[in-house]
């Protein structure tokens, strides 16, 4: 763990500059709106150890596979959203010398993440080596409101001297991926042009010819009075700038604002992309840096007014759920259908920034209940437009007749993961899939959705299940060979409790929808029927089987759920048996050991149990949790949460409360070691469910919601807000009571506590807790 941020309910505050911190700060504080993001790296130059990372949501590079060993069956390459052209730079020149922090004395550095208003500030006192002392305050944010637009303003104070100060504003496309496999840069430079006040450059992606336009103004005060200069203008292969330099006296400041528009060929033609960037950045000039901030800042009120979550009483918790929500809500607004969640958003390298299973797994509660519906429905949609490419996905590993097998990492449908054991074998992912369509409807009650798009991909997934399976005539039941559960330190093992699991349940719930879409829309059903080419008797006498047939693999003396066959095979020691200078385990052990040991990486069987609780008595929750909760490590940021959960639904408040600070805080207090290599956004997801389905007990029950609240003893309240079915429902709980504001939508019944209580509309409940 690394605790060295401030704890405040609004902003993320760093006090003091440790260059070692750095690289997490970078990530921490990074900005996004969606549609482009950021890294927090400095305007300035920085020699010191930093990852200069820019990136552009949707925009990617296929990059040539590199194995040890090419295994047949792995794709040719991993999509990465890819580091595109820097456009923040910066150069500061007092009295000549450029100004460094890893060169200069830095004091009173506070970085400040404003989360509120979605904005990034950062102030220090620097002292240069020839004694100068300036004072820099540098605020910028990327607009919510005009989402190709990014703003700076960066100004500096003369302390005590009289001279000259020089800015070159500059973008530089002579970037790198840190992750490119080859070494190799991944754009050619189409134009690039600099004159006084303006400059711009295109740039095409090498493969799939992707463009990219940056165009930036810029404009200057000197103590709040414009200012001008002549510009030199400087125009190299990669790279645009002016520069202008201004005398000033001791007490002078000078402000440069900086108005780029970053613009890609996802929304642009090709011919028109550069003039369109230079009228996009245009605009924001005249508009002028109050007005973009003070509509960037009304529309964050805005989410806020849905999205927000308010704990009294824990500034580090309040504090932490806020940056999860904060996060999530700068990397996927929703709009776009071609777009979806990397694991990484716009913060870093890791993951490629391509779509994994945690967008279903993870981020489909978050946003069914803090957006619109079709915000959620663009992220199914996505998955229904690559249909076609899962099912050639699975034929390429020998699948037949349209089953289909969604791959583990993508980002136009094809499979871009190169590990055999996730590749070939993590396969569970298709089943979140499934799922993510059926809590989808029984979140919004958008049942036609079946019919249009739910369906095929339900068909799909269910006959890959069902040729996945074998049947062992040895254990006269039904297996699934040589899996990796989400626990990613087991791999190749046999019958995955959680795989086995959630693939009977898609077959069993695909047959409900053929059942809801043949009484609602027999002309449809039958339509897909022969566009699949459905022999529904056959099949589904097949799936019937598995799923009456199906073996689990279970402890007989004590009854709990096994992660696989071999789990009591291994040596059973507990996570708190391990020194924890040795953690994460990944850094420090072999990989071997680590398949061999018992230690859980990540919420396997109890992610199974999270599902499909209803299946499931108190007793038996309760002994698995015990049993996997001591052998877990949480060594994937996507585990704590689970947990969290699941302790809340056992009333073991102690450790949902635990967990719920690991999951909030991940990155935070770095509690993995790898915030320098970006967040977990999907994960932060999962933060907001141990909230709202943890501590709050939040369900849909047969169609209605239902709450059974808890709350930590530290918390005096909290409150966060659901939409549902058309409801804006505000729920606050205390030890004392549970209020219900129904905000938005007509009268409703819901659950609290096992009891139903009507909100009339615009009306409110209060009860007992
Ligand atoms: C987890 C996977 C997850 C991936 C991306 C891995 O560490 O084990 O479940 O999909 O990270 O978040």
């Amino acid at each position: 763990m690394n605790e060295y941020l401030k704890h405040d309910e609004w902003c993320i505050i760093e006090e003091g500059f440790t260059p070692e911190n750095h690289r997490s700060s970078e990530s921490i504080f990074s900005l996004g709106n969606g549609n482009m993001g950021q890294r927090a790296m400095f305007e300035e130059q920085y020699s010191g150890e930093t990852l200069q990372g820019t990136y552009i949501a949707g925009v990617y590079y296929p990059d040539k596979t590199r194995v040890g060993w090419w295994k047949n069956g792995y794709p040719e390459y991993f999509a990465k959203v890819l580091n595109a052209p820097n456009w923040i730079g910066i150069d500061v020149k007092i009295n000549g010398e450029m100004l460094d922090l890893a060169k200069c004395e830095v004091s009173e550095f506070v970085r400040t993440l404003n989360m509120k208003e979605g904005v990034l500030e950062r102030s220090f006192v620097a002292t240069m080596s020839n004694g100068n002392k300036v004072k820099i305050e540098a605020k910028r944010f990327l607009s919510i409101v005009t989402s190709e637009v990014g703003v700076i303003r960066y100004s500096v104070t003369a302390l005590n001297f009289d001279g000259k100060i020089s800015f070159n504003s500059y973008i530089d496309a002579d970037v790198k991926n840190e992750d490119s496999n080859y070494d190799e840069k991944f754009w050619d430079i189409l134009n690039t042009k600099s004159m006084t006040g303006e400059a711009y450059i295109t740039a095409r992606t090498k493969k799939l010819d992707f463009h990219v336009c940056m165009n930036m103004r810029y404009k200057v005060l000197k103590n709040g009075q414009d200012v001008a200069a002549t510009a030199n203008i400087i125009e190299k292969e990669k790279y645009v700038a002016n520069t202008v330099e201004f005398d000033v006296e001791q007490d002078d400041e000078l402000s440069f604002y900086k108005y780029v528009s970053v613009l890609s060929s996802l929304n642009h033609s090709k011919t028109e992309i550069s003039g369109n960037a230079a009228k996009v950045s245009a605009t924001a000039f005249e508009k002028g840096y109050g007005a973009l901030l003070e509509e960037h800042v009304a529309a964050w009120a805005e989410k806020w007014s849905i999205s927000d979550i308010v704990i009294e009483g824990d500034v580090a918790a309040q504090q932490a759920i806020r940056f999860n929500i904060f996060q999530l809500n700068q990397t996927y607004t929703g709009e776009d259908e071609r777009l979806n969640i990397g694991p990484k958003g716009f913060t870093g390298e890791k993951y490629g920034g391509s779509t994994y299973w945690d967008t279903e797994a993870y981020c489909v509660p978050f946003y069914l209940s803090t957006s619109r519906p079709e915000v959620t429905r663009n992220l199914l949609i996505y998955r229904h437009k690559q249909l076609q490419k899962a099912i050639e996905n699975a034929e390429k590993l020998g699948f037949t007749n349209g089953a289909a097998l969604y791959p583990m990492v993508t980002m136009n449908g094809e499979e871009c993961h190169n590990e055999w054991e996730i590749t070939f074998e993590e396969i569970h992912r298709n089943g979140a899939i499934a799922f993510a369509i059926y809590n989808y409807i029984r979140h919004t009650d958008d049942q036609a959705y079946l019919a249009e798009y739910g369906l095929d991909v339900l068909v799909g997934i269910s006959r890959f299940w069902s040729q996945r399976i074998t049947f062992s005539e040895a254990k006269k039941k039904y297996v699934m060979l040589g899996v990796t559960g989400p626990n990613e330190y087991e791999n190749n093992v046999n019958n995955n409790w959680y795989t086995n699991t959630i693939a009977c349940w898609c077959m069993s719930y695909t047959q409900e929808a053929f059942k809801y879409v043949k009484e609602s829309n027999p002309a449809r059903y039958e339509e897909i029927i022969k566009a699949l080419n459905f022999d529904f008797e056959t099949e589904t006498t097949r799936w019937n089987d598995i799923i009456e047939n199906m073996h689990f693999p279970v402890d007989e003396e004590t009854g709990v759920f096994m992660q696989q066959d071999g789990f009591m095979d291994k040596e059973q020691l507990m996570a708190s048996d391990l020194d924890p200078q040795f953690r994460p385990i990944n850094q420090f052990w072999s990989w071997d050991r680590i398949l061999r040991s018992c230690f859980i990486k990540q919420a396997d069987v109890l992610q199974g149990i999270y599902l499909f609780e209803e299946n499931y008595d108190l007793e038996t929750i309760k002994k698995n949790y015990n049993f996997y909760e001591p052998r877990t490590l949480h060594e994937s940021s996507l585990s704590p949460c689970i947990h969290s959960i699941l302790a809340s639904k056992i009333g073991d408040i102690d450790s949902a409360y635990e967990m719920y600070l690991r999951t909030s805080r991940l990155d935070l207090d770095d509690y993995n070691r790898e915030a320098h290599e970006g967040l977990h956004i999907t994960s932060m997801a999962g933060t907001w469910m141990s909230i709202v389905e943890g501590f709050g007990g939040m369900r849909v029950v047969n169609g209605q919601l239902s709450l059974k609240p808890l709350i930590p003893e530290k918390w005096q309240s909290y409150s966060f807000k659901v939409l549902f079915r058309g409801n804006l429902l505000n729920i606050y709980v205390s030890a004392e009571e549970v209020g219900v504001i129904n905000e938005e939508g007509e009268d409703i019944s819901i659950f609290i506590k096992d009891d139903e209580y009507k909100i009339e509309k615009s009306s409110s409940l209060v009860i007992e807790n």
